[in-house]
Formats: C-alpha cells, structure tokens, sequence
C-alpha cells in the first residue's frame, strides 16, 4: 500500500461509511508500518469536495440558520451543521497528509490521529442526526472549509489557516451550543451535549498540533516573528477578520498554544 496514493483515494472517497472505514483501516496499516512512502505524482489541487457527490452546495449566506434548538428540525439543522464540519475536517487532516512530502514521521501520525478523530466525531454526531430521522446530505451546506484549504496550499499557511483558526474558532463555537441546549434539560439535548464535550477535548489536541507544526513550518523556512507570520495568513485567506471576534474561549486556546499576545490580537479592533 502507498501512503499518497492511498490518501488520494480517500480523501477523494465520497461515501461516508467507507472513509470512514478505508481511514481506520490506513490509520491501523500505518501504525503497523505496513505502509510505504513512494509518491509518484505531486499532490493534486482537488477542484471540489467529496461530499459534493450528495451534498447540495450553497453560498455561506443561504446555510439553513441554526435556531429552535426546541424542535427537531432546529436540532437537524445543528447537527447537520456540526456533522458537516466534522466529515470536511477528515478530508483536512488527511489532506495535511498527502500534501506535505519528506515531513517527519510524528507529521504524518499526528494528522492521521486527527482523521481518525474526526471520524469518530462524524460518525457520532450522525448517528444523533438519524435518529431524529435526518442523514448527512438532507439540508444544504457550505464549502468554506475546502476552499480555505486549498487557498492555503503551502506547510505554513495551511497550518496557520486550518488547525490554528479554523479549529480553533471551533473551541470558541462549542461551548455556546452547550451553553444554548442546556435551556432545554431534555436527555436528547444532553447526548448532544455530551457529544461536544468529547469534541472540544480532542479538538484542543488537534489545536495544539496544528501550533507545534506551524512552529516547526516556521522555523524551517527561517521565519523569525511567528505571531505576526499567523495574522498574516489567516488576514490573506480571511481578511479584516482578526480583531473582530468575541467571546474566545480564552482558556481553550491558552492549553493550544495561543500566546497572550495572540489572543489579544484576535479579539481587540
Ligand atoms: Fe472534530
Ligand atoms: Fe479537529
């Protein structure tokens, strides 16, 4: 089995159930050493999302908007959202992968753990969806997440774009939902609850990986000022965004790796 080539195809893979199962089974192969690294292409600049083969795709702006978390349909809405999120961070992390060529050997293991992860968040929020009678696919959904990374093609950026914003304005994101269904103390909302508990634990892991290996991207294209080498990225990829968010989750991002500075960087206009 050649690890690129392998990733190639499931990355590319555009049912749930077998990515998940083919990511699993590669994460385990791995593991074993079992796989070999003998790239014969260059990483291809993929032009749209697996899950564009049963996902309607529509402009962020006309995204079914996440309220009545009383009703069902309010709470599909959600967890679609939420499961959306977690099957495009599977493609993510696998795409770290498959991308970055000659990394070191913890490179590829951390971002495959992450996959496996995501998998598992995936295949947890979905399994919530169903049994309010909703599958992955049934409400619309936004590619902001693809695009982003493959506008931040280079070790650097991508680092800086998605572990170290995206993700992280997840662990912002998390404990608001909490916060919200615990309005309504029913056992349903609490499975969701506890659902993103597990999430934002593992997600402060995949946070903290993305830091270590912006670090180390940094350091070997002899960037000096980290901090400022962040707010670049992400302003190219998201601009005007960085000192206007609110409401960080100060303590999250601290365990990270954000800095003090960062953090008030983030959120000051
Ligand atoms: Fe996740
Ligand atoms: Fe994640």
């Amino acid at each position: 089995m050649e690890f690129f080539l392998t990733l190639e195809n499931i990355i590319q893979t555009s049912d749930p159930q077998k990515k998940i199962q083919d990511c699993t089974n590669f994460y385990e192969a791995f593991t074993k050493g079992e796989v070999r690294m003998a790239p014969s292409c260059p990483p291809k600049i993929f032009q749209s999302p697996s899950y564009e083969a049963f996902c309607t795709i529509v402009a962020p702006a006309q995204v079914p908007r996440r309220s009545r978390l009383g009703t069902r349909e309010g709470r599909g809405v959600l967890l679609h959202a939420i499961a959306h999120i977690e099957y495009s961070a599977i493609d993510l992390a696998l795409d770290a992968c498959y991308r970055y060529r000659s990394m070191p050997w913890e490179f590829y293991k951390d971002w495959l753990e992450v996959a496996v992860e995501e998998c598992r968040h995936f295949a947890m929020i979905e399994e919530l969806l169903r049994e309010l009678g909703y599958k992955y696919g049934d409400f619309p959904v936004h590619k902001g997440l693809f695009d982003a990374a493959m506008a931040s093609l280079d070790l650097v950026s991508r680092m800086a774009v998605v572990p170290r914003y995206l993700e992280a304005n997840g662990l912002d994101a998390n404990p608001k939902i909490i916060a919200k269904l615990s309005r309504f103390g029913d056992d349903f909302a609490k499975r969701i609850q506890e659902a993103l508990e597990v999430i934002l634990k593992e997600e402060i892991g995949h946070v903290a990986k993305g830091d270590r290996w912006f670090g180390w991207a940094c350091t070997r294209a002899g960037i000096q000022d980290m901090e400022q080498e962040y707010f670049k990225q992400v302003e190219r990829v998201y601009p005007q965004t960085l000192g206007s968010k609110r409401g960080l989750n100060i303590e999250a991002r601290k365990q990270a790796g954000f800095s003090s500075k960062e953090i008030a960087l983030l959120t000051k206009g």
